[in-house]
């Protein structure tokens, strides 16, 4: 539905109160370009005149009856305790207009409708814009106040359709965006983000003023105080009539305050910097996360984010660059880390949508965590036993690893825990974990298609399975080593193709011993972990897209500096070795018990080759980026034996099987991979390899950034929708683009 653009195309809107609130509706519905009338009642005759000569209002008085029967649509914006009189003088000259309200508690609000109605009439929406000002009146009114500000309407099962459709493009010409909830829900989200803390800052501002009665104290004021109790300027009256009118609910949520308090009271009161530093950890992150969600950054956000890359041809890569920290090694830090004995210190972690969902799970799991400050994070160990249930389910967002993981470990708590995910995740299959789970004891429900959510029942006995993966994946081996620490006895997890094995390696790093013969790696339980540092090495996987970027663009010449070189990982240096490239390893070494080496890579002519499947689960991220390298290759590059890749974050053979013939690149899709025709001559002379064009990442990062990469050798602009989770792996990617030399764009697209 077009709301966003469209003026209401109501005859005439009456407002009854036309203070702040009313005179800015007023206000953004004539720079909406209403056509109609704006018609204003107030008892207040000053504020109907100033309404008028300020051109907000067409025209109005101190009297209601004379405007209703020209208005179409009614908005109350009276405060919430003056609006049943309101109704009762407005009831006999009611037609058949539509009505709605501003007030922020709805619960009251219905009430006195019914009082006055006998029932709540359907044409009758209530609603609440968020938005508001420590100012009054209608001389302060603004235009923008709604715009980008949410307006929630409570409607009911018996609400008049039309009546809500009306309401609701009311608020979508002054750039609201509208939500809608029950009025209960409405009223106890109000009570504790906004009643809650205005009625703090009332009682502090008026706390210190009682002490000090000429008000001295305020000249010393710093930021803390202004920032904290902005709000207490609000009109006294509006807040007396709220607290009143949304009583239980206020009180619900100072009681849990209180209590809050309390803990915090305690902590200081024994000294105990560990408890203090979990709440303040907590407040901190969550406060950032807050942020993030204002500044539309975050998963929620994210998913409604259409973030879309414009990547002009040509260039070349060249210089020093350094990729942000493994994603894999990242996750296992945090959870390793929170579930030691002492204080680990992660150096390198990576600041990443996923890696960051995990922490914050950790965090709602009572574990102490500081940071992350540039890839720094402290995590103080609460043991394999010290984990508190959270007061909520789990969300981990986009990420695969984070939610298999979780699974084995949480498997063994002693709490119950749900684990949610993003649109993507929830498509993904689970049942991968959960059934070898379910042989070690544990209680888990997945929803239908063993797809997320979890439901994982805490205080279960777990016992040590052999376990034979029909698939190579680390992410289920991890999860059942990690169940396995939980479990009596042995726990042994057999893969048919190696996987990366840094679940393995860390636990060793923490001194709980791993074995491995073989195909086999297996772990006794019930040992206990011991902090120890981490330093994570550059991502292979992000490197891929620069090593395949310069790889593939003559005159290229780039460093990519301490990128983890796991033998379980380098399948992408292997194939592109095998496809020609000109790689380097330099300066190898080992830091904190994985490889690392810096990676030098010059353009060499590639041509296609057959895969080797052992390479496949070594390379297994690298995929999408390796097709473009197969596209810039001379001859067809054939992949099998990589059904995996189906059950990624998107269907990535075909996703990118779909980008590639966008562009021209002939391919032929198979059930477990891809054939690819090369575009690229023996001698690699042709400068363009195939056409520009639009395509879709459907919302997978690493889709979205080989596109970018394969402008590089196109012909024209390659333009890829839907990038805003580019986020979850590589934050810095477009800025290390254009660092490179791509010309790279990113917009927001509508
Ligand atoms: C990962 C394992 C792989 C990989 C994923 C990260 C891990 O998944 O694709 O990006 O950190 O263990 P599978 O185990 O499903 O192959």
């Amino acid at each position: 539905m077009s709301e966003q653009s469209c003026a209401p195309a109501e005859r005439g809107i009456l407002i009854i109160g036309l203070g702040l609130i009313g005179g800015s509706l007023a206000a953004a519905l004539k720079e909406a370009g209403f056509a109609g009338r704006i018609l204003a009642c107030d008892r207040d005759a000053d504020e109907v005149t100033s309404g008028i000569d300020m051109g907000l209002v067409d025209a109005g008085s101190t009297e209601l009856a004379p405007w209703v029967a020209e208005s179409s649509l009614i908005v109350l914006a009276v405060p919430v305790l003056a609006i049943e009189a309101v109704l009762r003088e407005l009831a006999p000259h009611l037609g058949d207009q539509v009505i709605t309200d501003v007030g922020s508690t709805k619960g009251a609000i219905e009430a006195s409708v019914e009082r006055v109605f006998g029932d709540i009439p359907p044409r009758f929406v209530l609603g609440h814009p968020i938005a508001g000002s420590e100012k009054s009146g209608v001389a302060a009114s603004n235009p923008a106040l709604y715009r980008r500000h949410k307006v929630i309407l409570t409607p009911r099962a018996d609400t008049d359709p039309d009546a809500l459709a009306r309401v609701r493009v009311l608020w979508a010409a002054c750039g609201a965006e509208l939500l809608e909830m029950d009025v209960a829900r409405h009223d106890q989200v109000l009570a504790r983000t906004s009643h809650l803390p205005h009625l703090l800052a009332f009682s502090l501002v008026d706390t210190l003023a009682r002490q000090d009665e000429r008000l001295e104290i305020f000249r010393y004021a710093a930021g803390g105080f202004r920032d904290f109790t902005r709000i207490a300027g609000s009109d006294p009256v509006m807040w007396r009539d709220i607290f009143s009118a949304n009583r239980e609910a206020v009180l619900g949520a100072l009681d849990e305050f209180e209590a809050g308090v309390a803990r915090l009271r305690r902590a200081v009161t024994d000294n105990d910097g560990d408890a203090m530093l979990a709440i303040f950890d907590r407040a901190s992150h969550a406060r950032q996360y807050f942020d993030t969600l204002l500044n539309q950054t975050s998963y929620q956000a994210m998913e409604q984010r259409n973030i879309r890359y414009r990547v002009t041809p040509g260039g070349n890569v060249r210089g020093r660059i350094r990729v942000p920290g493994d994603k894999s090694i990242s996750h296992r830090s945090i959870m390793l880390g929170a579930l030691a004995e002492g204080v680990t210190e992660v150096h390198g972690f990576l600041e990443g949508e996923d890696s960051l969902a995990t922490l914050q799970a950790f965090r709602e799991m009572g574990v102490a965590i500081e940071g992350p400050h540039q890839g720094r994070v402290t995590i103080h160990g609460v043991g394999l036993h010290g984990l508190k249930a959270p007061a909520g389910p789990l969300y981990v967002g986009n990420s695969g690893t984070a939610m298999r993981l979780f699974a084995g470990l949480l498997a063994g708590q002693a709490f119950d825990t749900e684990l949610t995910g993003d649109v993507s995740l929830n498509k993904r299959p689970m049942g991968r974990v959960a059934d070898p789970l379910r042989e070690m004891g544990a209680v888990i429900e997945t929803a239908e298609g063993g797809r997320p959510p979890l439901t994982i029942r805490g205080g279960q006995a777990l016992r040590g399975i052999r376990y034979d993966m029909p698939m190579a994946s680390a992410q289920v081996k991890s999860c059942l080593l990690l169940a396995g620490l939980y479990a009596e006895g042995e726990t042994r997890v057999r893969e048919p193709a190696p996987t990366r094995d840094h679940t393995e390696r860390m636990l060793n790093g923490f001194g709980y011993a791993v074995q491995r013969d073989a195909d086999e790696a297996w772990l006794q339980g019930g040992g206990r972990l011991t902090a120890s540092p981490i330093d994570v090495p550059s991502d292979i996987s992000s490197a891929a897209f620069y090593l395949v970027a310069a790889a593939i663009t003559p005159g290229s010449d780039l460093l990519l500096e301490h990128v983890g070189t796991n033998p379980t990982r380098i399948g992408v240096i292997n194939i592109l070795k095998a496809m020609g490239a000109d790689l380097e390893l330099l300066n190898p070494r080992e830091v904190g018990g994985e490889p690392v080496a810096d990676i030098r890579v010059r353009h060499a002519p590639l041509k296609g080759i057959d895969i080797p499947v052992d390479q496949v689960p070594l390379a297994i991220d690298e995929f999408p980026v390796l097709f473009i390298a197969a596209a810039n290759a001379e001859g067809v590059t054939r992949l099998r034996g990589a059904e995996e890749l189906r059950v990624k974050e998107s269907d990535r053979i075909q996703a990118m099987a779909d980008g590639l013939a966008i562009l021209g690149v002939e391919n032929t899709v198979h059930s477990d991979g891809i054939d690819i025709v090369g575009r690229a001559d023996a001698s690699d002379t042709h400068v363009e390899h195939y056409s520009g064009g639009h395509v879709d990442s459907l919302g997978d990062h690493r889709i979205a950034m080989a596109f970018a990469i394969a402008a590089l050798r196109a012909e024209g602009e390659i333009v890829i929708d839907d990038c805003a989770n580019v986020a979850t792996s590589f934050p810095g990617f477009v800025d290390l683009a254009r660092r490179v030399g791509l010309s790279l764009e990113e917009q927001e697209a509508s």
